[in-house]
């Protein structure tokens, strides 16, 4: 079984796509890790984000080992994976890797922007997780300063707007529920419920 998961950053898609690895017993792959790893790559190497041929030559060199670097998860490297994730050759590099995932035998949970509408458009299970912006804003200041990050409240809130509006409005892959997406809004709901609510979906779709 293929669970594709996307969402707009801090939508509590991360969360709950382990959540329901585990409950289903399938693999998980959080794509988001990809882009920031090809922007973590390009800044170590001097390079400019902006430029497509290198990018996609990191992209193509990623180490899948350095995923769970904690250094790939600052709000800077967030800013900066969603502007080498514009360049449709970064996209390209990145996509078979996601497929060849998507294959594993047992399944997997696959999370991202893209998923449901370019990644793995035949998953068995489509889920588009939303929340309002304040409430996905709130969520990662907790996230980063229990990670010892200083940061404010309202710098978080504009960040995470400006990436949504270029998640959503790039002309490749842009950040839209696949028409078949089963949407998620947990603006108002815990971990818990949240994960119960999922379960429930995906128990009505596959059984
Ligand atoms: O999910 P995460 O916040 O780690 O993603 C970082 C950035 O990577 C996103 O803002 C987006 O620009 C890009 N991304 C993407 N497609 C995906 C996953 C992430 O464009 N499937």
């Amino acid at each position: 079984m293929i669970i594709a998961m996307d969402g707009p950053a801090a939508s509590g898609k991360g969360t709950l796509a382990k959540q329901l690895a585990s409950h289903y017993g399938l693999g998980h792959l959080d794509t988001g890790a990809l882009y920031r790893a090809v922007a973590r790559d390009m800044l170590a190497g001097g390079r400019d984000l902006d430029d497509e041929v290198a990018a996609a030559q990191t992209a193509r060199n990623i180490d899948p080992e350095t995923l769970e670097d904690p250094g790939l998860r600052t709000a800077a490297m967030g800013e900066a994976a969603s502007l080498v994730a514009k360049l449709p050759q970064v996209r390209e590099a990145l996509v078979e890797y996601q497929r060849a995932f998507a294959r594993r035998p047992g399944g997997a949970v696959i999370e991202g922007r893209d998923i449901g509408t370019v990644v793995c458009p035949d998953a068995d299970v489509k889920i588009f997780v939303e929340a309002s912006a304040q409430v996905r804003a709130k969520r990662r200041h907790k996230e980063l300063i229990e990670a010892g990050q200083d940061i404010a409240y309202e710098e978080i809130h504009a960040q995470i707007a400006a990436r949504d509006a270029l998640d959503r409005s790039r002309a490749v892959s842009p950040l839209v529920p696949a028409q078949d997406a089963h949407l998620l809004d947990t603006s108002d709901l815990g971990i818990e419920a949240a994960l119960k609510a999922a379960v429930k979906l995906i128990d009505s779709v596959i059984r």
